[in-house]
């Protein structure tokens, strides 16, 4: 049992997150930035995967890497770089035809196959699935579906098992486990396998702060700390150039 405010004993991989400065709606300055990443170690994170948004309504690829690169700049030069290993990638959004987006391989996180990607907040269709199988099967990718949690009432079962079977990965928010009324259903889903991999999708230091530590404290008092050793092997293995 993991005391209240206690660091966990195993790392901790915060595979979600909205640190980079002034590149979407989340940290609004380096300053900011440097303050998510210091609670997130004082939370007992061990590693921060950074994922700004990736909209392609929006976005060029092209514009989003450069924006990417001057704000992490602005991150590195006040110091940010020093806190917590990192890595970069983002969340990317689906998008109908997404599979043939060429540069796609460019977004995913570094050094490694995963790719992040934002359901629709809309029924998936047969359509959404089999694009995201197809995108699964090319050996150049492994998918991550983003905040689980989020999408409850777009899936049915059948369609998370569909995906689960074909390797596709689930990543879900650290309140999930945290907020009383929605810990029980994370736990179970954690128990059967289908939540992978933990983040806290944190985008300030005020409405949406770091907040790790209050779902790491649930798993380790509910499953025991075998639980928590068991996601860290998986990030870390998943974050490997040909991991899983
Ligand atoms: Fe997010």
């Amino acid at each position: 049992m993991m005391d209240v405010g206690s660091k966990p004993a195993v790392g901790v991989i915060d595979f979600h997150s909205h640190m980079i400065p002034g590149i979407d709606d989340g940290s609004s300055s380096p300053e900011e930035s440097i303050g998510m990443l210091r609670s997130s170690a004082e939370q007992g994170v061990t590693a921060v995967v950074f994922t700004p948004h990736f909209y392609a309504t929006h976005n060029t690829y092209e514009h989003f890497i450069d924006k990417r690169k001057r704000c992490l700049n602005l991150l590195a030069e006040a110091g940010g770089g020093k806190i917590l290993p990192v890595r970069v990638g983002a969340e990317v959004a689906y998008f109908e035809g997404i599979t043939a987006m060429e540069e796609l391989p460019g977004l995913r996180i570094a050094g490694s196959r995963c790719l992040l990607l934002e359901m629709p907040f809309q029924p998936w269709t047969r359509r959404v699935i089999d694009e995201v199988i197809s995108l699964n099967r090319d050996k150049n990718f492994q998918i991550v579906i983003a905040h689980i949690e989020r999408h409850l009432r777009f899936f049915s079962e059948d369609m998370l098992y569909t995906l689960l079977n074909q390797g596709v990965m689930i990543q879900s928010n650290a309140d999930f486990f945290g907020t009383r009324s929605t810990r029980r259903k994370a736990l179970k889903m954690l128990r059967e396998g289908q939540i992978h991999l933990l983040g806290t999708d944190c985008h300030n230091l005020t409405t949406r702060p770091p907040n790790m530590q209050e779902a790491l404290r649930v798993i380790s008092d509910k499953l025991g700390e075998e639980m928590l050793r068991e996601i860290y092997h998986r990030s870390v293995m998943v974050l490997r150039k040909d991991g899983m």
